[in-house]
């Protein structure tokens, strides 16, 4: 089987090579990449072949889809901060690519496989029992999440239309090895490694739903083998922990005291709280997470970030420069 993973040097995207070749040694992988400032090509350590090019490049992305069995389509501008000071580049990418691609699987008859985030569901109160599900309407908050709703939708009308083969799935948030310095945890982890202090926005009591990155990438796997084409899957490992939480956690992983943090302006639009609940995907395709602990999980990550430096280093003082241009 040909598999075209789009944004396979991006984070999630690197983790999801080297886990299908692990798993799936009958698999033969290509990338599509852009390299943006958000990929690292070293994160695929050479484990497969790596095209760079722009998924709204619609000649070159043709004449891949023409070449493959299916697409795991991870591709796009992922990064909350950055599409309030600049949309522009996150309409382009995450709705135009994707649209490029669909044309080019309808074309070709080429499954896709879409992945996409809980974010486009908007959020929830922090006292709400409630949590996500596959019948949640949309209602995302931010240019990055409205992007990717629009991304969402463009799959289903191409199934529904065009009788496109396609599945979609929307996951909480992931954390692991090969995350830009940019987002919450790593982000966390390297200001402490850097002898500088954790910064939580606002007051710091905004939830997230944690998953290990092996788990989502395990669960699209579960979705290609046995998912139904036109159906969503949220992929979610109950890991709902608030901010302050984890960066208390982050501290005491690194022997620091854990009030050692700032608390600084919040970011406009800010979801208060995301919760998946993975019922369908996992009563219907049979998944389980691996990852249970979070705790445990998170340790290992600051030792993959301490073991690391050579990888997020020259990131680090861009990105830094960059959160202290709005105060954060
Ligand atoms: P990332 O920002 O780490 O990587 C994105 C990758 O896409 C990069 O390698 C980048 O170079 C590439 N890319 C960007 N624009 C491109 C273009 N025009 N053409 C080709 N490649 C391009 O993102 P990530 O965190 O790995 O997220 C991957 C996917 O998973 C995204 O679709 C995101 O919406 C989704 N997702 C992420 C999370 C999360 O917690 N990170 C959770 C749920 C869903
Ligand atoms: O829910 C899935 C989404 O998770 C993905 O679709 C996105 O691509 C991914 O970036 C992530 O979005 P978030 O906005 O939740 O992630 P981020 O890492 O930017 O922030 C996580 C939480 O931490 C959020 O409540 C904002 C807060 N935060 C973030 C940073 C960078 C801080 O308090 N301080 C910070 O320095």
């Amino acid at each position: 089987m040909r598999v075209l993973v789009t944004g396979g040097a991006g984070f999630i995207g690197a983790n999801f090579v080297h886990w299908t070749l692990a798993h799936r040694p009958e698999v033969q992988v290509t990338v599509l990449d852009a390299l943006t400032y958000a990929a690292d090509g070293s994160s695929l350590a050479g484990a497969a072949p790596l095209v760079q090019g722009d998924i709204a490049d619609a000649e070159l992305v043709d004449r891949l889809v023409a070449d493959t069995d299916l697409v795991v389509h991870f591709a796009a501008e992922t990064h909350n901060d950055n599409s309030l000071s600049d949309p522009s580049p996150f309409v382009r990418t995450n709705v135009m690519g994707t649209f490029t691609l669909l044309e080019a699987c309808r074309r070709h008859g080429v499954r896709l496989h879409h992945v996409s985030t809980d974010e486009v569901y908007g959020d929830l109160e922090l006292d709400d029992p409630a949590r996500f599900t596959e019948s949640t309407p949309y209602n995302p908050s931010s240019p990055y999440s409205s992007t990717k709703a629009a991304s969402d939708l463009l799959v289903r009308a191409w199934v529904r239309s065009f009788g496109l083969t396609a599945t979609l799935s929307n996951c909480s948030n992931n954390y692991g090895p090969y995350q830009h310095v940019e987002k919450f945890i790593p982000r966390q982890i390297t200001n402490v490694l850097d002898g500088l202090r954790p910064r939580l926005y606002g007051d710091g009591l905004n939830v997230r739903d944690w998953i290990h990155v092996d788990d989502h990438n395990s669960a699209v796997w579960a979705i290609v083998d046995r998912g139904r084409s036109g159906e969503t899957y949220l992929i979610g490992a109950d890991g709902e922990e608030s901010n302050r939480t984890v960066v208390e956690a982050i501290l005491r992983g690194l022997g620091q005291p854990e009030d050692a943090f700032d608390l600084v302006p919040d970011r406009p639009g800010h979801d208060r709280r995301y919760a998946i609940d993975s019922s369908k995907l996992r009563t219907e395709l049979g998944w389980t997470p691996q990852y249970g602990d979070f705790a445990a999980g998170l340790r290992a990550t600051i030792d993959w970030y301490r073991e690391n430096q050579a990888w997020w280093r020259p990131q680090k003082a861009a990105t830094e420069a960059k959160y202290a241009k709005v105060g954060q």
